[in-house]
């Protein structure tokens, strides 16, 4: 649960109008370089299954995997607000497990808990573990061909969600939304006029060149470790490495 130096999920909400930085992290190293950077929003996105732990596109990771990684960031910080994504596999019409799913993770280290799945259908699930008192963020992915995205992020604001992620929307739409609801909107590839924007920690660093990078990164971090790897390996094969003391 959250000490009183953690920025909370009421302080993320107070943020509508803003704008602020949010980037997933999976580890102890990358957490706490977000952190010292001053980034004070962190998510332990499911994207842990595809960029950490290798698994294909369309697999999620395991709850264990979630809770696991979830208390690496947790442990490894000390200010920063940690959102930690349920799968979508585990938000089923049954939102008995939704809820202690969500446990699970807050009871990791996680300070509030992302709900993945499609739009208004987490409606139920975000109510349910909102009304069990843990702070619940919700993802809208796509507009559905029934309800409008500014009436989905309605009812999923209505529902006790503080904030909600929109990726992959039209600008304008993205533009709407935040207009339409109180709570915080934070962007993925949905423009700048969302309240926050979130990024994927790979592809800002430039961490998986091959698989996935949607944007340009701010780095090329694959590069500059390979080669410094490259220079570690060739330093052990000619004897320069250790040093003599
Ligand atoms: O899993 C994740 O990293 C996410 C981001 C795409 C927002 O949900």
């Amino acid at each position: 649960m959250a000490s009183s130096n953690r920025l909370s999920a009421a302080g993320i909400r107070a943020r509508k109008g803003q704008r602020f930085p949010v980037i997933t992290v999976y580890d102890r190293p990358f957490a706490r370089f977000a952190e010292n950077a001053g980034i004070d929003v962190l998510l332990v996105g499911d994207s842990l299954g595809l960029f950490v732990l290798g698994l294909p596109p369309e697999h999620s990771p395991e709850l264990t995997d979630m809770c696991r990684h979830t208390a690496a960031v947790s442990r490894a910080t000390r200010r920063a607000h940690v959102i930690a994504d349920i799968p979508s596999t585990y938000v089923t019409t049954d939102v008995d497990q939704a809820v202690r799913v969500a446990l699970a993770l807050m009871n990791s280290g996680a300070h509030s808990v992302k709900v993945e799945g499609r739009g208004s259908a987490t409606a139920a699930p975000i109510r349910a573990i909102a009304a069990a008192g843990i702070p619940v963020v919700a993802h809208l992915r796509h507009r559905s061909a029934e309800v409008s995205l500014n009436a989905e992020a309605a009812l999923l604001e209505e529902a006790g969600a503080y904030a909600v992620v929109l990726s992959g929307i039209e600008t304008e739409a993205a533009s709407d939304v935040t207009r339409a609801v109180s709570i915080p909107t934070i962007g993925i590839g949905s423009g700048l006029h969302c309240d926050g924007q979130v990024a994927i920690l790979h592809s800002v660093l430039g961490l998986d060149a091959r698989r996935y990078q949607v944007m340009e990164p701010f780095i090329d971090l694959e590069h500059l470790a390979t080669s410094a790897l490259e220079r570690y390996a060739q330093a052990v094969r000619n004897g320069a490495f250790p040093a003599l003391p």
